[in-house]
């Protein structure tokens, strides 16, 4: 893939997080959510490749654009598979909460798990501990080879998860292990990149959240050189033949990074909605003007990149919900 197409995609994200901004602390998360769609799907239409959805907003039939199997782009070489969550944490942006954040990853055609809507139980590590962690060892075991792979105590070390009833034991382990913990609402993506990056206080991240959100941060991980696994969690019989459909033979499978995201030509883009510890969100400033904050990073060359953009609102008038 070209390299220019990393930047064309921080202009998708972005786009998404300043029309989904807006919404901010309203209690409408399904307006927030329309918001970053809508605004997302206009962007890729200027975007030179010949993509296909293969994590989206639902199947055809429940989802009105950025479906599974819709073309996108100008038709355009490179043919990309494409990984969005235009908003990821929409209950975070309707209560003004910490974290979330528009996310577009791509990869050649064929690379990406087209990982069914269901739940995956996941692990996430920074590069210093990748192949020292594995979803089948235990809590403790994990919390000791990152302890390790970090130079610190156990109790300097600290565990981030959805705060979920289902994550009680999980919890529980963590805390006899004598590791500390970082409980979130939502937005699991942002909390698997998080791990990777040693000035936000997070070590490995633990948890059962949505499956198409570990594909988004497996792909995260691997241009950052760290460490993801998933299991699918099928919770039913249909979706377990879900899974047989969808080519995924044993369901209950470790997924490797290499299962996830194949190869090491991935691209990942994200940018800031609300304010969180890595990206800032966006903010509105006077003279129509708005600061985006946005990370792209690609897999091939392991650069890592922040992008503080400034956007004249008068001159992107679709954007402008008064
Ligand atoms: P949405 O943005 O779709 O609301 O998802 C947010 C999220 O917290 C993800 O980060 C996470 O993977 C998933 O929901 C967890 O699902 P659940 O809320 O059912 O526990």
């Amino acid at each position: 893939m070209e390299r220019e197409l990393a930047m064309e995609l921080v202009r998708v994200t972005e786009v998404a997080a300043l029309a989904s901004a807006r919404w901010m602390g309203t209690g409408k998360k399904m307006e927030a959510d329309d918001a970053a769609t809508t605004a997302m799907r206009r962007m890729f239409d200027t975007v030179n490749m010949n993509g296909i959805v293969v994590i989206g907003e639902g199947e055809m039939d429940e989802a009105p654009m950025l479906y599974i199997g819709e073309h996108l782009g100008t038709g355009s070489a490179p043919e990309v598979d494409v990984a969005v969550d235009p908003l990821e944490g929409t209950n975070i942006v309707a209560k003004g909460l910490w974290n979330a954040i528009t996310v577009v990853a791509a990869a050649p055609r064929g690379t990406l798990l087209h990982a069914p809507d269901m739940y995956m139980e996941k692990i996430a590590a920074g590069p210093r501990a990748k192949g020292r962690i594995h979803l089948d060892a235990t809590v403790k075991e994990n919390l000791m080879e990152v302890a390790k792979a970090n130079d610190k105590h156990i109790s300097e070390v600290v565990a981030i998860l959805l705060d979920r009833p289902r994550h009680e034991s999980l919890i529980e382990e963590i805390r006899s292990a004598g590791a500390r913990i970082k409980l979130i609402t939502d937005g699991d993506v942002a909390a698997a990149i998080n791990t990777a990056f040693e000035e936000v206080g997070v070590d490995i991240m633990f948890g059962t959240g949505g499956a198409p959100e570990g594909v988004l941060a497996a792909a995260a991980l691997k241009c950052l050189g760290g460490e993801f696994q998933g299991r699918l969690v099928p919770q039913d019989d249909a979706e377990r033949e879900r899974c047989r459909t969808m080519g995924i033979g044993d369901p209950r499978k470790v997924l490797t990074l290499e299962d996830l995201v194949r190869g090491d030509d991935a691209i990942f883009a994200a940018t800031g909605v609300t304010e969180g510890e890595l990206l800032h969100g966006v903010r509105f400033l006077s003279k129509n003007t708005a600061k985006t904050h946005s990370l792209v990073m690609r897999a091939r060359t392991g650069t890592v990149r922040f992008i503080e953009a400034r956007h004249r609102l008068d001159r992107k008038p679709h954007l402008v919900l008064r």
